[in-house]
């Protein structure tokens, strides 16, 4: 079987309706694994609130939220003012999350396209906009096809892989990043184990690439963060595959935290790490990821998470999302453009073209 016949399990990200009168709707990730419930966005503040709280979440997830939130934007816009405001409406919105590149990259994307459609009514406007949201939704699903492609030969020759977080079909509009070769080695017959980093403080590990990796009859063990190195040791990884929300030009990657620490874990025990993510996660205007920005997330997530408390009240508390791991500690990078390895400036810029 060929990736190209492979769908993702769930869907993420919708648009409903025509460009006009259409609607956003997300499946709501903060109820999952016990609820599959949907939100509806009709407003920018909407989109803007989603994307914050997680309820969509994956860098490649939020460009395509986002790219749909900037259609919602535009159908409250007044037509002889359209440019500016879009462009505010696009400011607000990348507000919400700073990590994920992806959010940026198809807010700028969005307004390039609505530059083209100056002089043309609302309704053209509207449609115009949505056509380029659609684009970028179905190309985002092209590319993790494009890296499950590139990424089931190392799959295939492995018994054990660990991953941490979720960059799987849940943080895109297709079969995920880091998930992708999975899919498609799993597509093709062979077996193999992915351990789950659970991934504290807001589980996506447990939560959701346990929960979709089982649905899809991959054989998914779940492990506690802590857990990792024990497992490693024990020989039970062969490699790690993680996904990221940004790429600066030498390689570095910035992904959800605690995958510093498998990268330098995995160097301990001689296993190779890979980072898998589209060419949209790369952003080649910073050159290393120093000056990748850190989302800070709020003290609650890790004092009384799911709503349970356990710190002390009124403890201090630093909560960064994301770390960034040093593209020394990665083996390569496994973009729908091709591998990029051993992972340096040089590399990255010729493979991403
Ligand atoms: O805070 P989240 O859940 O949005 O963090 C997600 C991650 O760190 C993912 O691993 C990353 O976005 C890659 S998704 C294909």
């Amino acid at each position: 079987m060929t990736s190209m016949n492979i769908k993702p399990p769930v869907k993420v990200v919708e648009w409903v309706g025509d460009g006009q009168r259409g609607f956003l709707r997300l499946l709501d990730q903060t109820r999952l694994p016990m609820e599959q419930t949907f939100v509806d966005c009709r407003n920018t503040k909407d989109v803007w609130d989603c994307i914050r709280r997680l309820v969509v979440r994956g860098a490649p997830a939020i460009g395509v939220a986002a790219a749909y939130g900037m259609v919602v934007a535009a159908q409250a816009i007044d037509d002889k003012d359209f440019g500016p405001a879009l462009t505010d409406a696009g400011e607000y919105l990348k507000t919400s999350r700073p990590t994920a590149v992806n959010l940026e990259w198809a807010v700028d994307r969005m307004i390039r396209s609505a530059g083209g459609l100056i002089g043309k009514n609302t309704a053209e406007v509207a449609e115009g906009l949505l056509r380029e949201a659609a684009a970028i939704h179905a190309e985002d699903e092209a590319m993790c096809l494009a890296i499950g492609g590139h990424a089931a030969s190392l799959i295939e020759k492995s018994q054990g892989v660990l991953t941490h977080c979720n960059a799987g079909a849940l943080a895109t509009a297709g079969i995920g990043t880091a998930t992708a070769g999975m899919y498609v080695a799993h597509a093709r017959g062979k077996s193999f184990t992915v351990y789950c980093d659970e991934t504290r403080p807001l589980l996506q590990g447990s939560r959701l690439t346990a929960w979709e990796l089982a649905q899809a009859g991959i054989d998914a063990v779940l492990i506690t963060d802590n857990m990792a190195a024990q497992v490693m040791r024990e020989g039970k990884i062969d490699m790690v595959i993680v996904g990221a929300d940004r790429i600066a030009a030498n390689g570095d990657a910035a992904n959800k935290i605690g995958t510093y620490g498998v990268a330098v874990l995995a160097r301990h025990h001689n296993l190779p790490m890979y980072v898998a993510a589209p060419h949209s996660t790369f952003d080649l205007s910073i050159k290393t990821g120093a000056d990748i920005p850190i989302e800070l997330r709020g003290a609650e997530e890790i004092t009384e998470g799911f709503g349970k408390r356990t710190a002390p009240r009124n403890i201090r508390t630093y909560s960064p999302a994301f770390d960034v791991t040093p593209a020394s500690l990665l083996a390569g990078i496994i973009t729908d453009r091709g591998v990029i390895s051993p992972v340096n400036e040089e590399n990255v810029r010729r493979v991403l073209g």
